[in-house]
């Protein structure tokens, strides 16, 4: 029974995102601005038990797939705890980490239940990795994404374009995965506090697909089906081992199949990636009230497409989308 996690358009929210932290090791442009933010006090920030407590509530209720965001989720010191706790809840659970712990946590990962980490990766240049993220770890990430591939975690790699940096590097991207079983996702730039988005700086799904068919032939490129509640757009370079998608929520949204609720660092319900409205639950956990009215509450306050922007131009317009968070606070 999952009816609290049912909008009003029918979409069931089965797909839980919490964000463990608001701290990073990278320092990527698009998602931390670039004087910081404002951190939440530590005692605001849940703990593992709570974590716990509150995920469960949500998987009683209807949720069977929960991911782990950031930040960086892997920073937390009491990463193996949650994730050896969340173990005993009847879901799946995944990861999206830039890739630089990996190493120092595969052993608990590899003890854990978890079997697919999506890994956030730019460029496949070492300089520019440096300028994107003002941190020298690429070498690091790519002998963790190996790692990763080499002990059978089954890997998708995030790769947000941004116009004149790395829309070069498309198809090089999609050569990784005619040798490796990657799923490489190209993401639209999307706006948030602090990261000075602005259209002309988002490769499109137009633009991507135009360097698809300009470098390989149409009989070569797949079309896969798309995926229940899909974020990805999937395609497959006939003969290649892994395939490529395309996460297209500026100009193209999958809103109509949303199946995701995030759960804040600081234990605030977000029902949209773009919503700035926030229901506080930790407050209320701590206050042992009802937390299922809250999240119902939550739920049924969603908007059909991006917490109302239902047009490019809304997307681009500051009146209507202000005041969000920083992604490095969401958690993508
Ligand atoms: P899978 O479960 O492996 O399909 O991954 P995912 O796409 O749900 O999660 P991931 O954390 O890898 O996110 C990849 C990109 O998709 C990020 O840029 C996210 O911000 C974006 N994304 C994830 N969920 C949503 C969503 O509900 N709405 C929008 N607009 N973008 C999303
Ligand atoms: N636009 C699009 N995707 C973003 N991500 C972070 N910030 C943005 C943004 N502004 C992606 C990262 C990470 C995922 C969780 O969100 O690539 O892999
Ligand atoms: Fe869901 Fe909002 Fe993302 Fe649309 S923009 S898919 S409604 S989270």
């Amino acid at each position: 029974n999952n009816s609290i996690l049912t909008d009003d358009f029918g979409r069931k929210h089965n797909y839980l995102r919490i964000s463990l932290l608001e701290k990073c090791n990278l320092r990527c442009s698009y998602c931390m601005p670039a004087d910081g933010i404002v951190l939440s006090p530590k005692e605001s920030l849940m703990t593992a038990d709570e974590i716990y407590s509150i995920a469960q509530l949500f998987v009683t209720n209807g949720v069977d797939k929960i991911r782990l965001t950031g930040g960086e989720p892997l920073l937390r010191k009491d990463f193996p705890d949650i994730i050896t706790k969340l173990a005993s809840l009847q879901t799946e659970i995944s990861i999206t980490t830039n890739g630089i712990l990996i190493d120092k946590h595969i052993a608990v990962l590899k003890q854990s239940k978890v079997t697919k980490i999506n890994l956030s990766l730019d460029t496949l240049i070492a300089s520019k990795f440096y300028s994107i993220t003002l941190r020298n770890q690429f070498e690091k990430v790519i002998a963790n994404l190996h790692l990763l591939l080499n002990n059978d975690f089954k890997v998708k790699v995030n790769v947000v374009l941004i116009k004149g940096f790395n829309e070069n590097e498309i198809i090089d991207f999609i050569k990784l995965t005619k040798y490796l079983p990657l799923s490489i996702r190209f993401i639209e730039f999307m706006p948030f506090a602090g990261n000075d988005w602005d259209r002309s700086k988002m490769v499109s799904q137009v633009e991507i697909l135009n360097q698809v068919r300009h470098n390989f032939t149409e009989l070569d490129v797949q079309k896969l089906e798309d995926e229940e509640n899909f974020t990805a757009r999937e395609f497959k370079i006939k003969g290649y081992l892994g395939t490529f998608g395309i996460i297209s929520s500026i100009t193209n949204p999958f809103c109509d199949g949303c199946n995701r609720i995030r759960l804040t660092a600081n234990g605030k319900i977000k029902n949209c990636l773009f919503s700035n409205s926030e229901t506080d639950l930790l407050t209320s956990f701590r206050n042992e009230e009802n937390l299922e009215e809250l999240i119902s509450f939550a739920i049924k306050n969603k908007k059909k497409v991006r917490a109302g922007m239902d047009t490019f131009d809304d997307v681009n317009n500051p009146i209507l989308n202000q005041d969000n968070r920083s992604m490095i606070a969401i958690g993508g």
